[in-house]
C-alpha cells in the first residue's frame, strides 16, 4: 500500500452516472516510470477514469491512492501537493483562447508560485522548443491550427514538470502525419524527463509509440492488462476485434466533435 514505487492504485473503484455504471469494481496500479495506454470503446470510461485519478471526479466507492497516500485521507494542503506532481492534457486542449501562448503556458507555472519573469519567460521557451513551437509565445491560440494547439496544451502541461502525466486523446482529430508528430513528441518528453505516464488513445500507432503496457476498459473494469502482443492474444474476443477493427489505421481518429481541427476550444476543464 505504501510503496513509493507505486503512483497510482485504484482499488474497487465504482462510479455512476444515474442509472449508468461507468466504472465497476474496477482496480488499476501504476508503477514508478511506467508509461501505460488506456484502450476501449468510445463511452468506455476512459477520460472518466482519467479524471478520477486527478481528481476532477470523485469515486462513489472505492479508493484512489497517489504515491502511496489514499487522496480521501489527505487535507486540502496535501492534496494539493500531490496534484501538483500531475499534469494532465485534456481531449480538447482546453486552452483559455482570451490568453496568448506565453499566457497559457505561465499560467499554471505562476499557480505553483514561479514569480521571477526572466526564469518564467525562459521556462516558457524551452518547454516550446520541446514541442517544435518556438517563438509562438505572443499568439493566440485561434492563430494557431489544430495540431499547434495540441501542441501548445502540452508544453502548457509539461510546463510544471509533472512526475505523473496523463494524457487524454492527444492526437484524436489530427491527420497522420501530426498524429505521429505528437506521439514521439510524447516518446521524447516521456525519455527526457523520466515521467511515469498513462495515455489514453484510439491511436494504435501512437500507443505502440509510447507505451509498453496496455490496458483495455470494458464493463467498468479492467479487461486485459499486458504488452501490445498479448493484448492481440487476448482470450478476449472483444479485445481482439476492437484492436483488429482499429489498427493500423488512425481511421477512429476525429470522431469526437469536441477536438476537431479548427474548432476553437473553450476556456478551462471539459
Ligand atoms: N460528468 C458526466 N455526467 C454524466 N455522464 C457522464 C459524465 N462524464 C462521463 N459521462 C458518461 O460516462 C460514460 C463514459 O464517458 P467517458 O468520457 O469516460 O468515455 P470515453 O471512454 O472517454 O469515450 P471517448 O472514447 O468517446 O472519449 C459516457 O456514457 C458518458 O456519457
Ligand atoms: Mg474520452
Amino acid at each position: 500500500m505504501n510503496d513509493p514505487n507505486i503512483l497510482v492504485e485504484v482499488k474497487g473503484l465504482r462510479k455512476s452516472f444515474g442509472p449508468l455504471t461507468v466504472m465497476d469494481d474496477l482496480d488499476f496500479s501504476l508503477f514508478k516510470g511506467e508509461n501505460v495506454a488506456i484502450l476501449g470503446q468510445s463511452g468506455s470510461g476512459k477520460s472518466v477514469l482519467l479524471k478520477v485519478i486527478i481528481g476532477l471526479l470523485e469515486p462513489d466507492e472505492g479508493e484512489v491512492s497517489l504515491w502511496g497516500r489514499r487522496i480521501s485521507e489527505l487535507d486540502d494542503g496535501e492534496l494539493n501537493k500531490v496534484r501538483r506532481k500531475m499534469g494532465m492534457v485534456f481531449q480538447s486542449g482546453a486552452l483559455f483562447d482570451s490568453m496568448t501562448v506565453f499566457e497559457n503556458l505561465a499560467f499554471p507555472l505562476v499557480e505553483h508560485g514561479f514569480d521571477d519573469e526572466d526564469a518564467l519567460r525562459e521556462v516558457v521557451k524551452k518547454r516550446l522548443e520541446w514541442v517544435s513551437l518556438p517563438g509562438v509565445e505572443d499568439k493566440y491560440p485561434s492563430e494557431l491550427s489544430g495540431g499547434m494547439r495540441k501542441r501548445v496544451a502540452l508544453a502548457r502541461t509539461l510546463a510544471a514538470d509533472p512526475e505523473l502525466i496523463l494524457y487524454d486523446e492527444p492526437t484524436t482529430g489530427l491527420d497522420p502525419l501530426n498524429s505521429r508528430k505528437i506521439s514521439s513528441m510524447i516518446h521524447e518528453i516521456d525519455k527526457r524527463v523520466k515521467s511515469t505516464s498513462i495515455v489514453v488513445t484510439h491511436d494504435l500507432d501512437c500507443a505502440r509509440k509510447v507505451a509498453g503496457r496496455w490496458c483495455y476498459l470494458s464493463g467498468g473494469k479492467i479487461l486485459a492488462d499486458g504488452t501490445p502482443d498479448e493484448l492481440f492474444e487476448s482470450p478476449h474476443e472483444e479485445v481482439r476485434s476492437f484492436l483488429r477493427g482499429v489498427a493500423p489505421s488512425t481511421e477512429n481518429q476525429g470522431r469526437d466533435s469536441r477536438d476537431v481541427p479548427g474548432k476553437t476550444t473553450s476556456r478551462g476543464a471539459e
